[in-house]
């Protein structure tokens, strides 16, 4: 098996090599966007790349993107020339029919195959005629799992070339209350870091990525090809330690279940380590370091057994023992010792281990099978039909196993289907030099037992995803989502069921009845969630069963997979070309295909091999996220708002009645940021950067309560761009150009991209949006710095730094320390104009003075 990978992996590379190293001008990124909107744990990302063929000539133009393997793809359009091809989910059948007739008319098809540990590659290819452009649209969705105690959002960027307008925007919005966020991933390293721009307000946090052309080349893993990583949007909400988080819409409804302050069950756990031949070297070495820190982490009051096997079984204790530290000083001895060497007869040594834990008594306790194997059973039963079925046997339903096939050599689905039958869940353990980490990571998500025998009932709910669960560990949570019977939500009684040491426990909902999330949803999407969970579990089940049952939940896999337009193992998306042009059907690959094996498609699969090609990847850089450490982006911006007063403005009263503006002042370690008001007319420095002669100066609207009227970037002596409400103007010297239509302006380092309702300024290390907001009819234009200046003579409203303050509460009045001087506060509110989308954001309102720490006159500006 090995040695079959490598030759691919050089074969790959030759064809890469003669290949002709496409031309940088042949084609050019115009824009790359990618758009996430996670809702309840839900997540909707788009990604949106518009691309040029800058040739003379038609030319063949790749779209090639990575999406997390959890996710389904659910929309694929292109627009070329006007016109639009839209992706069509199809049954695998009716796909194949027209993927047949491509190939035998000698044409490619498209594919989505696996990449690395999470990632799958999606890609597809179109010819554009000279000069014209094309726009793809990708549109997947994913459920985020808690794992550890967080959601992960990952999206991988590698354009495959410095791209001017970039960018990547989270909006993340729970019910809940989002008590941390952070970003990670390799492109939060280096000059990139600064590129992100972090907002935490309670429900809400927005994560915007605005790297400028250059500093696409600066990250760990980026090149003069541009990015190649990962931004990993890391968060948790917040938990009541009741029924958790109900939402429902539309007759559906979505649980979040993880409640965490319930004290540990003592668990039992058996560890059945495989020690056959093909274990040796690293393999064997990785798992003796992650059983030795495994038992370092066994609490004094759990049991635990320990067992080795090739053809033959090595106990340590024939029994299980408690985990005092004599024993486990015994015991990482015995794992210390472990050699490789053998064949490996599965069958005893699970049945053996699952007699360990029969015979223990349980009451009050959890327990856990946990297999760590690299091959198939080749001693002792070797038909897994009749493993399956001992198996099952001997756990009969009483605690869960859980199974680690390591490296590829193992046939994975025959231990899916192992564990699904014994409500646990198989992982893959990548042959990787972090294998002791992935064993270690994968016993810490089962290491903290708070529940055992969960039923989750919704009175009054129907077709409901799966709601009985053996063990419920801390960091983890359960998600049933189902339909309310007549939409009534009256009579929906969600409860749950469980026990908690040797308690039975109950949660219910202490306010009796459930509310309505409609209008904080978007319409349809619970309905989604719901039909998501579903499929997933569908998927699984499907392994499960055989002959016509089979059949039954083959059909509704399909039946929703093709209602919700999820490409799924059982559905492919055919997508469609200008006349003349093959046909693309993207396959989703199945766990274990396409990392290894040259998949059933031609070169699906293997992720070193897609020829050499202008968006390719030739050496396939697996798409790991990055073990890098978390870096904390305070908030650099300002943002401002203005208080939402009502005046009526006439003619007497527009000059004699000061309007006001209330800026937000972010924080770094504070949850509630401060807040202040501005009145009158003023022309602000927003950003002063001297070494680069640049100047960036905005004037207040004096009128209305807007934001700003005009904003002025001064370039160099004799070149500046003035931006107002109603558009663009570069001067160069004596000459004023009108900025028209969408292409981006250039002038020096100096890049302008005009955006539907932002514009977006790039130059030297800075990049700032300039959003145009609207209110009661009048715009407005508001700054945020999405990219900050690495140098330390900035300055401007802009380049302030994040407020930091203590809270003193004296009775009822809360005054805030900064520095050394203390200050009365109340609580207000302000609108967050640097989102596009500006929501009320709770504040301490204070004066403008104490809020800069220096007099607001610092600020001002004689002139544009
Ligand atoms: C991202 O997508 C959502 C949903 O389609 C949309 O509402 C939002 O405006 C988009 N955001 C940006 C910045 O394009
Ligand atoms: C493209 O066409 C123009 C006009 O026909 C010609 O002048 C130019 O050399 C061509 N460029 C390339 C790269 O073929
Ligand atoms: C469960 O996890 C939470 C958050 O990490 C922690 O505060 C709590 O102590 C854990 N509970 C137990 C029983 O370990
Ligand atoms: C459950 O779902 C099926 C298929 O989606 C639908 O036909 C049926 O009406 C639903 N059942 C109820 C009770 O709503
Ligand atoms: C879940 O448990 C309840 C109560 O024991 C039982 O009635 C029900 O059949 C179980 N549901 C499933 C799907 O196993
Ligand atoms: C804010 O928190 C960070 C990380 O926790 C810490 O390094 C920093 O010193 C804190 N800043 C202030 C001003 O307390």
């Amino acid at each position: 098996m090995e040695r079959a990978v490598v030759r691919l992996t050089l074969f790959g590379l030759l064809v890469s090599l003669a290949a002709s190293q496409p031309k940088k001008e042949d084609r050019d990124i115009y824009s790359f966007h990618i758009n996430s909107t996670v809702t309840s744990r839900y997540a909707t990302t788009i990604i949106t790349s518009r691309v040029v063929n800058r040739m003379n000539e038609s030319k063949e133009i790749e779209f090639h993107v990575q999406i997390p393997k959890n996710a389904f793809i659910s929309k694929f359009t292109m627009l070329i020339d006007g016109q639009v091809y839209d992706g069509v989910v199809k049954t695998k059948e009716q796909a194949q029919q027209q993927y047949t007739a491509a190939v035998s008319r000698g044409q490619s098809a498209g594919i989505v195959s696996s990449v690395g540990r999470t990632m799958e590659e999606f890609k597809t290819s179109v010819t554009v005629a000279a000069h014209k452009k094309v726009t793809f649209k990708l549109t997947y969705e994913e459920l985020l799992k808690r794992t550890h105690g967080k959601y992960e959002l990952q999206i991988h960027a590698r354009p495959m070339q410095p791209v001017k307008d970039f960018k990547v925007d989270v909006y993340i919005h729970e019910k809940a209350g989002i008590s941390f966020i952070d970003v990670k991933g390799g492109l939060s390293t280096k000059a990139l870091a600064n590129a992100i721009t972090k907002t935490h307000a309670d429900k809400q946090a927005w994560v915007y990525f605005y790297p400028t052309e250059d500093q696409q080349k600066t990250c760990d893993s980026c090149g003069e090809q541009g990015m190649n990583g990962d931004l990993v949007i890391v968060y948790d909400v917040n938990r009541n330690n009741g029924l958790g988080d109900i939402k429902t819409s539309d007759g559906y409804f979505v649980h979040h279940f993880a409640p965490s302050s319930l004290s540990r069950i003592p668990k039992n756990v058996v560890f059945v380590i495989d020690q056959s031949g093909s274990m040796h070297g690293r393999k064997m070495q990785q798992t003796r370091t992650a059983l030795i820190h495994i038992l370092n982490d066994l609490a004094e009051d759990d049991y635990f057994g320990l067992l080795s096997f090739n053809s033959d079984i090595f106990h340590w204790k024939r029994e299980l023992v408690q985990a005092t530290s004599l024993n486990l000083e015994g015991a990482k001895k015995f794992a210390q010792n472990i050699v490789d060497g053998g064949g490996t007869d599965i069958n005893a040594a699970v049945l053996e281990g699952a007699r360990m834990l029969n015979t223990h008594p349980r009451e009050g306790s959890a327990s856990i099978l946990i297999l760590l194997t690299d091959g198939d059973p080749t001693s002792g039963e070797t038909n897994p039909e009749n493993i399956h079925s001992n198996v099952r046997q001997a756990i009969a339903g009483k605690f869960p196993f859980y199974c680690l096939g390591f490296g590829f050599d193992v046939n994975f689905a025959f231990l899916e289907k192992m564990s699904l039958s014994n409500s646990g869940v198989a992982r893959r353990i990548y042959d990787d030099s972090d294998a002791d980490l992935q064993l270690k990571g994968f016993y810490e998500e089962v290491a903290t037992p708070l529940l055992t025998d969960v039923k989750m009932i919704y009175g009054g709910g129907t077709n409901l995803t799966q709601t009985n669960f053996s063990q419920y560990y801390n960091g983890s949570e359960f998600v049933v989502a189902g339909e309310i019977i007549d939409n009534n939500i009256e009579t929906f009684r969600p409860q749950v069921l469980a026990i908690s040491r040797k308690r039975k426990v109950t949660f219910v909902n202490t306010q009796g009845s459930v509310d309505s999330s409609a209008g904080t949803v978007a319409d349809g999407l619970l309905q989604r969630v719901w039909a998501y969970l579903t499929v997933k579990q569908l998927l699984e089940k499907e392994l499960l069963v055989s002959g016509p049952e089979k059949e039954k939940v083959k059909s509704e896999t399909l039946e929703l997979s093709l209602k919700y337009s999820f490409v799924t193992p059982l559905t492919s998306m055919v997508v469609t070309k200008p006349q003349g042009e093959n046909t693309d059907v993207l396959h989703k690959p199945k766990e274990g295909e396409g990392a290894g094996d040259v998949g059933l498609y031609g070169e699906a699969g293997f992720p070193g091999f897609h020829g050499w090609s202008p968006l390719s990847n030739p050496l396939g850089f697996p798409a790991v996220p990055s073990l890098s450490l978390v870096t904390d982006y305070s908030d650099y911006s300002v943002h401002a708002a203005s208080v939402p007063e009502l005046f009526d403005i006439d003619g007497t009263f527009e000059t004699s009645v000061p309007v006001s503006h209330r800026f937000l002042l972010k924080t770094e370690n504070q949850s509630t940021p401060l807040c202040f008001d501005v009145n009158g007319v003023v022309i602000f420095k927003l950003l002063h950067y001297p070494s680069k002669e640049l100047y960036i100066n905005g004037e207040l609207d004096s009128v209305t309560n807007g934001g700003f009227t005009k904003i002025v970037i001064h370039v160099s002596a004799d070149q500046r761009v003035e931006i107002d409400t109603k558009g663009i103007n570069l001067h160069q010297g004596q000459s004023t150009t009108p900025h028209i239509g969408q292409n981006p302006i250039t002038a020096g380092s100096l890049t302008v991209i005009r955006r539907d309702k932002e514009i977006d300024v790039a130059v030297e290390d800075v990049r700032l949006v300039i959003l145009v907001h609207e209110k009661d009819g009048d715009k407005f234009l508001w700054p945020a710095l999405r990219l900050k200046p690495s140098a330390s003579n900035i300055e401007g409203l802009l380049a302030l730094k994040p407020a930091d303050y203590q809270e003193v509460q004296q009775q009822s009045d809360t005054k805030l320390k900064i520095k050394d001087r203390e200050i009365s506060v109340s609580s207000s509110t302000a609108d967050d104009y640097s989102n596009p989308h500006p929501v009320p954001i709770r504040c301490w309102l204070i004066s403008a003075d104490f809020a800069l720490e220096r007099t607001l006159n610092d600020y001002f500006v004689a002139q544009l």
